[in-house]
Parts: structure tokens; sequence; C-alpha cells
């Protein structure tokens, strides 16, 4: 029998490279996942820079929880994470991240480093970084305030494959600015700060938890205009909260870019939530013209189920939650290709764009 032939365990930086290609796409989801782990450790003031577009360098500094030395080498491997134990957690979880596998596969992919530091003394601190092959973790001391820094250098430097589908600098940090506007639009109550090659490009400090505070952050991430010409709105009715801002007419865009839709803090693209609200704007928008919203539903999270994909941009609703006050939310029947399946199982996927 030929050696090709043999089976064998793959050594963890290629398992987790492997495991990569389902997470880690371009530096903005690079940023999506270790900005998670920050918010997921309760950092209030979040500070994301990037070199060329997050290709050459991304760092995310946060003043969260930190991670205690003894933690610090599982942080970095492969279904290690401090936020589920059990399938009970997993029915209620909470938290942005759950399957452990971000950290361990972006730095298979890239030359990684985390610092922090989990107790208030700041000559406290620890760096890691996971060697060789077998992602051996290496532990030294470092000083850092409490909290957490991840620095992501030459992501795919080590697989060419991927590193080709990369864009210009100008296209990934877009894409960067994007997953930043989303997260920032997430959550009002953490002070964000996003520069690239050095230029600060959004510094927004903590909102205030109340309509003009909101309005505030809209205002700098989307336009003074988006808030000048939307209405706000705030509806409870079955268990479900539905509040936000929606577009008037004459603030229409000839891009679908300007929707956000949140289920409990996760932005997701809902395609029925979409159709829906094409529908209220039928009647008022020209063709090819896409109306604006900021939307938030927020429920009972045992109900959402957020464990259908890896970077979770999908989640599944049971079909009745919606309940009678949003039954406009249904599509109607044959809405074609790439429109939400309504499965058998009485779940609906959220799905990303
Ligand atoms: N910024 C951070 N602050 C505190 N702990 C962190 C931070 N980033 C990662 N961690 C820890 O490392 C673990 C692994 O992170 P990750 O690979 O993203 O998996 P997950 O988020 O799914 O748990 C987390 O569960 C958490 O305990
Ligand atoms: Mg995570």
């Amino acid at each position: 029998m030929s050696e090709a032939s043999r089976i064998r365990v793959l050594d963890p930086r290629l398992a987790n490279q492997i495991a990569a290609g389902e997470v880690v796409e371009r530096p903005a989801s690079v940023v999506k996942e270790i900005v998670e782990n920050a918010i997921d450790a309760g950092g209030r003031r979040i500070e994301i820079e990037l070199e060329s577009g997050g290709t050459r360098l991304i760092r995310v500094r946060d003043d969260g929880s930190g991670i205690g030395e003894e933690d610090l080498p599982l942080a970095l491997s492969r279904h290690a994470t401090s936020k589920i134990a059990s399938l009970d957690d997993l029915e209620d979880v909470a938290s942005l991240g759950f399957r452990g596998e971000a950290l361990a596969s972006i730095s298979a992919v890239s030359r990684l480093e985390l610092i922090s530091n989990a107790a208030d003394d700041p000559t406290g601190g620890w760096r890691v970084v996971a060697e060789g092959r077998e992602m051996a973790p290496r532990v030294t001391p470092a000083p850092h305030p409490r909290g957490t820094s991840v620095l992501v250098r030459d992501l795919f430097f080590n697989t060419p494959a991927r590193r080709k589908f990369l864009r210009t600098e100008k296209t990934e940090f877009g894409h960067v600015e994007e997953a930043f506007r989303r997260l920032a639009l997430s959550r009002f109550d953490i002070a964000w700060l996003l520069r690239h090659n050095q230029k600060v490009v959004h510094q927004l400090p903590a909102a205030a938890d109340d309509q003009r505070g909101h309005e505030r952050r809209i205002a700098a991430l989307l336009g003074k205009r988006f808030i000048d010409e939307s209405l706000h709105l705030d509806i409870e009715a079955s268990g479900l909260r539905l509040w936000g801002w929606v577009g008037l007419p004459t603030h229409s865009r000839a891009q679908a870019d300007q929707q956000y839709f949140f289920v409990n803090g996760r932005v997701v693209r809902d395609r029925l939530v979409a159709h829906a609200i094409r529908q209220a704007y039928r009647d008022v928008l020209f063709h090819g013209r896409h109306p604006v919203f900021v939307l938030y539903l927020e429920l009972d999270p045992r109900v959402v189920d957020v464990n259908v994909h890896p970077t979770k941009h999908e989640v599944a609703l049971p079909r009745r939650a919606s309940g009678p006050r949003l039954s406009v939310l249904e599509p109607a029947s044959g809405t074609g290709r790439g429109a939400t399946q309504l499965s058998g199982r009485g779940r609906h996927r959220c799905a990303s764009a």
C-alpha cells in the first residue's frame, strides 16, 4: 500500500488551516471574530488598528476580563472555549462565540500573537504564540493593562491559494469598515476606535442608552442624513421587541447597502425581513431604489438557534416565534431563487448575503 493511501491523523496546524476555510475569508472576518471575543470578554473600549487593509497587520485591543496565564495556552487551541461546557449551555448561549475555533483557525493562517492580563497590576500580563506544526503554545511575560490585545500579521502568508483571493488594500479595508459598522451598531455602549494606516477612520465614544445617544452613533456611521430622513419605531408584541429606524422614501439608495437587521445583537441578512420591507415600500419607492434601515429584533435567546453556521451570520428562528403581529414577515409563496426556506421542521434560517 502506498504511503499516500494510509490513514493518518492531520497535524493540528493543517487541521486548523482547513477549518480556517470556514471562518477566515479575509481581514474583515478576522476583525469580526477577534472583536466578538473582545465583546464577549466585557470590553468597554475596543480599538482596532490595521495596516494595508488588514493584510499586513490587524491589532485589536480591549479592556475586558483578560485571560489568566493558565488559560492562555488553551485560548489558541481548537475546541477550547470558556463560553459553553454542555449542550444545555448551547441552548441558551448569550455570547457571540462558543465554538472555540476562531483563534486556532486564525493563528494557523497568520502570525498571531495574543497578549493578555486578567489582573489589575499593569506590569503583569503574558504573551502567547502558537508555534510549529503542532501549534505548541509558547507563553512569555509581557506587560499589558487589564484586557487583551490580539495581533494578526501577514494573513494567509502560509496559504498562498487563499492569499490569491485577497483584493486590493482599499477593497479589503472597505470590508473591514463594513464589519466595523455592524459591530458598532450592535453595541452602542462600547467606545470604538478604528485606525487604518495610522489614520483615525472612526472614533466613537460610548453612546448614551437613549434615542439621542443611539442616533448620534448612527449618524456618525451612516451619515446625518440617515437620521434626519428616517422614522424611529419601537414595537413590542408576543414576547418580541422590534425597534430601530426606517428611512423615509426620500432617503432611498441606489444599492441595498444601508440595511442592517440584528437578532439579539447579531447582525443577520434576512431575506424574509428584506422582502417584508421591500413590500412596505412598494408603492413609495421607484424601481431600483433601496430603502435604508437599522432594525433590532429582540426575543428569548432560547428560541434562536445560532449554531447553524460557523460564522453565525445565519441563525434559525422557529417559525411560530414570529407570532401574529409579525406575520407580515411571511413571504408570499414561491418567492423564487434564494428566498428563505420555511422548512418542514418549522425553522426559518436568516441567511447572510
Ligand atoms: N479578547 C479576549 N478576552 C478574554 N478572553 C478571550 C479573548 N479572546 C479570546 N478569549 C478566550 O479564548 C477562548 C477562545 O476564543 P475563540 O477561539 O474565539 O473561541 P470562542 O469565542 O468560540 O470561545 C474564548 O472562549 C475566551 O475564553
Ligand atoms: Mg470567538
